[in-house]
């Protein structure tokens, strides 16, 4: 059983990491990003209530985030363990998850510098299928503009423009940033340092979760 949280700035590589790690130990990733950007796209109640904050480059609330986590998280498939992508990502939902009894073995914080998540989310595309995540010049697909995984065609976030990002950011450090100190008194926080390639992270990864 192992249960992990993936910290870290927009565009830091968490969705990157997460997608290699699920794959190396057999258990899936749960990311509230690509959960409420489904949910918009089929235009249910909560992907209604998302959809402002989203486009905004703000937090949805943390009553919608916290519903969504606690059912996602109970369902079969993470009997042996999940990732969590982009949540908790403030310390009231950090707290629902500790007072639903939902405890972790890591949390990986990527250390991304502002001027990286910048260059990072200009050149992204996504894959809006499976969620799989590329990069122009970083991490191209094999076919330009096709996803490896899906063979869906790629498309750029909304919120991956300029303005937004700068939002995000300023969000990142005001809200989410915090949770670095929660989870360093409760011994958990594994910092890694966000240099050299994907791969070169991943490993630096795979050996805090072999320690
Ligand atoms: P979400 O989808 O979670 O976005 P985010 O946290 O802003 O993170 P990103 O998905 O942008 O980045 P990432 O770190 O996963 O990076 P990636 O691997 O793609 O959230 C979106 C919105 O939903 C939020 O703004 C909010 O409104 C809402 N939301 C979601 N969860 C919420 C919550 N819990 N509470 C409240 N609201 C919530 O990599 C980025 C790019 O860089 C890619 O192109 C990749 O190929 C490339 N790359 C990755 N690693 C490297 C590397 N080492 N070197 C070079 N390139 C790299």
């Amino acid at each position: 059983m192992m249960k992990l949280i993936f910290l870290g700035p927009p565009g830091a590589g968490k969705g990157t990491q997460a997608a290699i790690v699920s794959k190396k130990l057999g258990i899936p990733t749960i990311s509230t990003g690509d959960m409420l950007r489904a949910a918009v796209k089929e235009g249910t109640e909560v992907g209604k209530q998302a959809k402002s904050f989203m486009d905004a480059g703000k937090l949805v609330p943390d009553s919608v985030i916290i519903g969504i986590v606690a059912e996602r998280v109970a369902k079969e498939d993470c009997a042996k363990g999940y990732i969590l992508d982009g949540v908790p990502r403030t310390i009231a939902q950090a707290q629902a998850l500790e007072d639903a009894g939902i405890l972790f073995d890591h949390v990986i914080s990527i250390e991304t510098a502002d001027e990286v998540v910048t260059q990072r989310l200009s050149g992204r595309r996504v894959c809006p299928q499976c969620g799989a995540p590329y990069h122009v010049t970083n991490n191209p697909p094999k076919a330009e503009g096709i996803c490896d995984a899906c063979g869906h065609e790629l498309i750029q976030r909304k919120d991956d423009s300029a303005d937004t990002i700068a939002s995000r950011l300023e969000v990142y450090h005001a809200e989410t940033e915090p949770l670095k100190e929660f989870y360093q008194k409760r011994d958990l926080l594994r910092l890694v340092a966000d240099e050299g390639s994907i791969e070169d992270i991943n490993g630096r990864i795979m050996a805090i979760l072999e320690m």
